[in-house]
């Protein structure tokens, strides 16, 4: 498969700072990761190894942050969106039982597919929760802002 290294710009955005920063973070993972895939020495290898592991500890942090957001602005799709998740973590697990078996080589291959699973999703179902809180937003009495549906979160 082609790979071209993407930057995640304002195409991606889904207007939540924190939240675009993290998917940032994610890409650019999948994009070194991509990267060192293609070298063979053992130096590459160990790295690739434990990039892949950050990058599902990483996802699984992510998800974890939006699920907390989705359930403080209610939002309505908040089940099939984690619901969502859970299948992309499974997706990611099942790449990362090819560690350390002969199948190590096809896990590289399939970079680029983990890279467009995460695209997916934030281009069509974190959007779909962006806009919500948007739309929310937009709605609030201004005395509220603040204090209900900020546009922006602070993660801990
Ligand atoms: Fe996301
Ligand atoms: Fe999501």
């Amino acid at each position: 498969m082609e790979y071209n290294v993407i930057q995640l710009d304002n195409y991606y955005s889904v207007g939540i700072e924190s939240i675009d920063e993290q998917h940032k973070q994610l890409i650019s993972m999948c994009n070194n990761l991509y990267l060192n895939s293609c070298k063979r020495d053992e130096i590459s290898k160990n790295f690739f190894n434990q990039s892949i592991s950050s990058l599902a500890d990483f996802l699984k942090y992510h998800l974890f942050v939006e699920e907390q957001l989705l359930s403080r602005v209610a939002f309505p799709e908040f089940h099939s969106h984690k619901e969502e998740h859970s299948k992309a973590v499974e997706f990611i697990n099942r790449y990362l039982a090819y560690l350390g078996t002969d199948e190590e080589s096809q896990l590289k291959k399939e970079i680029p597919v983990i890279r467009e699973y995460i695209l997916k999703h934030i281009t069509v179902s974190d959007r779909k929760y962006a806009n919500y809180i948007h739309t929310m937003n937009r709605y609030t009495p201004w005395h509220m802002k603040d204090s209900y549906l900020p546009t922006e979160i602070f993660l801990g």
